[in-house]
């Protein structure tokens, strides 16, 4: 099922406090611009934890699948990684979620 992109940005709302997904810019967490097809813990100019930068080495690259997986349970699936997020439950608010930032990594 296809997500929906407006209710996507609702959902990013969550995300906001502590992410920027229309520029570069970091800020607690960071940018989630073009994160579709980033490899975990490389954006330029963030500290990321040592979990998240060994995810990265280990071969784990943000798309629809690890993505949805993270933002199920971030402390399961990057063990030791620094976002403090519980994680989001409704995997209808992850798939809007999921066209929302799509539009960001074209
Ligand atoms: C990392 C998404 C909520 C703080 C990340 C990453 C993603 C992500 C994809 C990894 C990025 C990369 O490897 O470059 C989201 C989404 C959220 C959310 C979609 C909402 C549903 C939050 C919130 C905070 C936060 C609310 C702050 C309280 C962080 C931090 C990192 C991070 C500090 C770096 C983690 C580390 O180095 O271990 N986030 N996030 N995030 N996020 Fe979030």
């Amino acid at each position: 099922q296809e997500g929906d992109a407006e209710a996507g940005a609702t959902v990013f709302k969550k995300c906001a406090i502590c992410h920027i997904v229309d520029s570069d810019t970091n800020k607690v967490g960071p940018s989630l611009n073009h994160v579709l097809g980033r490899t975990a813990g490389t954006h330029p100019d963030f500290k990321y934890s040592p979990a998240m930068i060994d995810a990265g080495k280990g071969g784990l690259i943000w798309d629809e699948a690890t993505l949805r997986d993270y933002l199920h349970n971030p402390k399961a699936k990057v063990k030791g990684t620094k976002m403090v997020f519980p994680g989001l439950k409704d995997e209808g608010d992850i798939s809007n979620l999921l066209a929302y930032l799509k539009q960001y990594s074209q």
